[in-house]
Parts: structure tokens; sequence; C-alpha cells
């Protein structure tokens, strides 16, 4: 298997707009299975819980982040919160440029790339989306979009240290259909070159769509795969856990 230089899988669940206190339930249930897990689990709950969950889990075996940040630090932006009131609370992560955000708030690659900026300067790491819509796949256009998506959205400056990046074929989220293997590996080592000439080859290469317990145990063995971001199988702690055990066979 063809991995960057990170030792064990990186998944991430985010639970969109999803959860409510009583959901602290699934946490515990999840951090009571981390023990022996053979990855780094990350995640990102909404941002009404995220404060409360740092509290009450802060000795449990996982890291956590935000799904989304405004690009300036303060000042009059109603509803926004910056990166540095993330980082306030204790995240470590925040998500930017998911396709979510791009298609519900109109985010181009310039807004994702001040975000990431913004995150970095707070001394978070940056996860940043990239992804084909089916119409672009359709067209033959996989490889030009995430070129520019990935050169567009990345600061000169970027701190490769402290940056993942996330594959997420739009029409694969959340509908229960994934790339083939061949399509993901291809396309993973793609951006992997693109990391390397740019000298940022340290940066984790996650799969995002549809990854739960019953694909997991391929899609994580896939070359240039580093781990997993995770949408709906996150929210639920068996599933997810189911997820995590699948780095652990074998
Ligand atoms: P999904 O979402 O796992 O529910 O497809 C993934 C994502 O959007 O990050």
């Amino acid at each position: 298997m063809v991995k960057s230089s990170r030792t064990r899988p990186l998944l991430v669940g985010n639970w969109k707009m999803n959860g409510l206190r009583a959901s602290e339930a699934e946490i515990s249930a999840l951090a009571e299975g981390l023990g022996g897990a053979q990855a780094d689990v990350w995640l990102c709950p909404p941002v009404t819980l995220l404060s409360h969950f740092i509290g009450v889990f802060k000795d449990a075996p996982l890291s956590w982040g935000a799904q989304d940040c405004h690009a300036q630090e303060s000042g009059a932006h109603t509803g926004d919160v910056s990166a540095e009131m993330l980082a306030d609370i204790g995240a470590v992560s925040v998500i930017v440029g998911h396709s979510e955000r791009r298609r519900d708030h109109a985010e181009t690659n310039a807004i994702v790339r001040s975000k990431l900026s913004a995150v970095q300067r707070a001394g978070m790491v940056a996860i940043v989306c990239i992804g084909e819509t089916l119409e672009e796949r359709e067209r033959g256009d996989v490889i030009p979009v995430l070129e520019k998506q990935l050169r567009e959205s990345l600061p000169e400056d970027v701190d490769g240290s402290k940056t993942v990046l996330a594959y997420e074929p739009v029409w694969a989220i959340g509908t229960g259909k994934v790339p083939s293997s061949g399509e993901i590996v291809e396309v993973h080592g793609f951006l992997r070159d693109r990391l390397d000439a740019r000298g940022i080859g340290g940066v984790p290469v996650l799969y995002g769509g549809s990854l739960g317990p019953g694909n997991a145990d391929w899609l994580l063995r896939l070359d240039h795969v580093d781990g997993g971001l995770i949408g709906s199988a996150s929210l639920k702690a068996s599933s997810f856990l189911g997820v995590i055990r699948a780095c652990q066979q074998g």
C-alpha cells in the first residue's frame, strides 16, 4: 500500500446540521469503543455542541473540530464565528470548502482560501474539501476541476503541517454511491503528486462520500487514501466504530 507519511489513518466525523445535547450518549459510546483504535479520530459536531463536548470529553482519545468559520478574526458579521473563537474553546481543526457550503453559501475557491488562512493563523488544522459534481464527471473533467480547486483553494504560503485534504465527489455525498477503486486511486495519486510538487507532500488525503462500515474495509486500504471524512456514518457510535474497526483488520 502506498500512503503518505502518516502512520495511522485519520478518520474525521462531520455531523453537519445534526445533533442535540442528547447526542452526548453517542459520544460516550464512541469514546468507550475507541480503546485500541488503530486510527486517529476527529469529530466535528455542530458549533452549538462543540464547547460542551470538548469539556465533557476532555480525556477521550478524540480531537475536536468545527465545520466552518469566518475568514476574519472579529467584526461586524452577524451570526458568524471566527477561527480564533473556535481555537479559544479548544477546537484543533476546521473543515473549509465543504461542497454543501460551496452550494448553500456560494463559497468560491477564493473564500475557501481565505478561510483556510484564518484557520492556520489561529493555529488549527484546515481540512479542505474538493470534489467534482456529477455533471463535471460526465463531461470527463474530473482532473481539471480538482486541479483548479486545489490550486485556488490553497494559499501560496499554506502550512502543509496544518493542512488535510479531503476528496469528496459531490455526487457520492449522502447517496450511497462511491467511485470505483481504480477511480479513487487515480484521483488520490494525482492529488498526491500535486501536493508533492508544492512541497507539502506530508498532507494527508482523505476520501469522503458515502464512506461507512460496509465499504470502509476496501476504501481505506486503497493506495494514497490516508483516511476518511465521514458524514452520516459518524452520527451513530455503532456505525462510526464500524468504520474505525476497519482500520484494525489485517
Ligand atoms: P456522507 O457525507 O458520509 O454522509 O456521504 C460525507 C461528507 O459530506 O463529508
